[in-house]
């Protein structure tokens, strides 16, 4: 008897944690929020983006033999695809999701994750993407009118019909992907619309726009805005037409997104085409898509599109403006996703700053091998050697991934990344410091840091406890000092290189002696270390 009870109590013991454990594999990919950061989890746990986006026209079934092997190249975890609308549905109401499917199959069998980017009635502002009879019928879908009234390449969202042509399609796209992935969670994201917006125009001046715009600003929409209430030109002034135009294109995102959203809550985003930060005043339809997700209509589009989970920045600039626009968009109310930016290989190290501003994601942009380049916005050309820098950093974070995103979304975790005149920073943790510096050589205690020949050192310090740190980088030193009232001594208790192989395992080996007397020195080799301090 006694036997059968301990038996019982011990299959009970077992059974427990098991029972208060979440069934991770079946939650659905999700954004969560705590404290003003953000985790993008994936079966339960919190999940980094190691991104690539193909080229617009690569996501084809016989254009993926292409994809793939820069995708390797890269190291990526996440594929980012377009869903052509003209593909998807040729004709009314009929669906073809061979593409689809096929990126599904091969993203498996790859191993990758895949964000979906739904171009539907915007690409680039455009509407290359719909179907041809959408864009032979302008009686039944007009056109955006400039202010001349001419006829733009683009579809006006004034007019019911392509709302509903749209939010039918996209809808029909998430019903599929709940059918065939709503076990699986290979899709972790879909992007709704491909910057959408106006360019050439501040507004749309079509028949059905002006009636609109001459009509009163929806009075929840002045309130947020703190404006008062009336016509957009009285509640606006001079911005009438930008703010009109982000409320027109959010109201009909958020639209199609809902409608795509009751049929499978996938995270939703939209990217913007951006102004350059150091723009004075950006004009609407000239610096940048009139009515897209820019800084200046945040505040627009948060209260609009509340079915869409995160505004995201398509980066294709450089130096202060890019991390003038990681600032922009790593809010309390947004999740900081770079989906997009610039394959050109100096861009690498932005990978750090998007991971120090709590990014949860970073893919750049034409990542395959069909032979296409985006230069001078991209690299000339694609290839292994233009990928390495990228590849080299998700080789680094790829073994600690969980880790590192989980250390962000608790906020434990700064970076610091090389400029053309910041040669040295400071990284601070409470009572230490990490003061990082870029090209230095691994021996001898030399000051006065050269920088890298192409400014390209970075380097994570994340703080595990008290005295314990993670650290890891490219390019650079990293040297510990303390900085609390209680003194300033310190030593290495234990510094640890974790097995890339076996992350959770014994550490490879211990630095010490040489490879700790002049800091921890990082070359272009993927090294992480755990290490352990004791002040005295
Ligand atoms: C931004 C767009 O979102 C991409 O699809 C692509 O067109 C790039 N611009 C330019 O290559």
């Amino acid at each position: 008897m006694i036997e059968k009870l301990a038996c019982a109590v011990a299959a009970l013991c077992t059974l427990l944690p098991l029972l208060n454990t979440p069934v991770a594999a079946d939650e659905m990919p999700r954004i969560v929020h705590k404290d003003g950061r953000h985790a993008l989890l994936v079966d339960g746990h919190p999940y980094l983006i190691l991104g690539a986006q193909m080229n617009n026209s690569s996501a084809w079934p016989r254009l993926l033999p292409l994809v793939w092997p820069a995708v390797e190249a890269i190291r990526a975890n996440t594929l980012e695809a377009p869903i052509y609308w003209e593909q998807m549905e040729p004709t009314e109401g009929n669906f073809n999701f061979t593409n689809v499917d096929t990126l599904v199959q091969e993203s498996r069998q790859h191993g990758v994750h895949l964000v979906l980017l739904w171009f539907g009635t915007w690409k680039n502002a455009g509407m290359s993407y719909a179907p041809e009879w959408i864009k032979k019928d302008r009686q039944r879908f007009p056109r955006v009118k400039n202010a001349q009234g001419l006829q733009t390449g683009a579809l006006s969202v004034h007019s019911k019909p392509i709302l509903m042509a749209d939010s039918a399609a996209f809808a029909a796209l998430m019903r599929h992907l709940k059918q065939i992935d709503g076990v699986r969670h290979t899709i972790l994201m879909v992007q709704v619309e491909n910057e959408p917006g106006i360019w050439g125009s501040e507004r749309d001046y079509s028949e059905a726009a002006q009636k609109d715009f001459d009509g009163a600003v929806p009075p929840g929409l002045a309130a947020a805005l703190s404006a008062k209430p009336g016509t957009w030109r009285q509640a606006f002034g001079d911005a009438a037409e930008a703010n009109f135009s982000a409320y027109s294109a959010a109201s009909y995102v958020e639209a199609v997104a809902a409608a795509g959203k009751a049929q499978f809550p996938l995270p939703l985003y939209v990217n913007a085409a951006l102004y350059t930060p150091s723009t004075a005043a950006p004009k609407a339809g000239r610096d940048y898509s009139s009515g897209g997700p820019v800084p200046i209509e945040f505040a627009v589009w948060k209260f609009v599109a509340k079915s869409i989970d995160l505004l995201a920045p398509d980066i294709y600039m450089r130096d202060s403006d890019c991390l003038r626009t990681l600032d922009n968009y790593a809010r309390p109310d947004n999740p900081l996703a770079v989906v997009e930016m610039s394959n050109d290989p100096y861009y690498a190290k932005y990978f750090f700053s998007v991971l120090g501003h709590g990014g949860i994601g970073f893919a750049p942009f034409g990542v395959d091998y069909t032979g296409y380049e985006n230069y001078p916005l991209g690299s000339r050309e694609t290839s292994d050697k233009s990928l390495a820098a990228f590849a080299t950093n998700f080789r680094l974070i790829a073994p600690i991934l969980r880790q590192v995103a989980r250390l962000n979304f608790e906020g434990r975790l700064k970076t610091a990344v090389e400029e053309q005149n910041v040669k040295s920073q400071t990284l601070n943790f409470g009572g230490w410091q990490a003061t990082v510096s870029f090209g230095l050589r691994q021996f001898g205690a030399t000051s006065n840091p050269p920088g890298n020949p192409e400014a390209d050192g970075r380097a994570l310090v994340a703080q595990l406890g008290p005295e314990e740190f993670l650290v890891t980088g490219i390019g650079a030193r990293v040297e510990f000092s303390r900085t609390g009232a209680g003194g300033k001594q310190f030593e290495y208790l234990r510094v640890e290189e974790i097995d890339n192989s076996k992350p959770d395992g014994p550490p490879l080996r211990l630095w010490n002696g040489d490879q700790t007397d002049y800091g921890l020195n990082f070359t272009q080799v993927p090294r992480v270390l755990r290490i352990k301090l004791l002040a005295y």
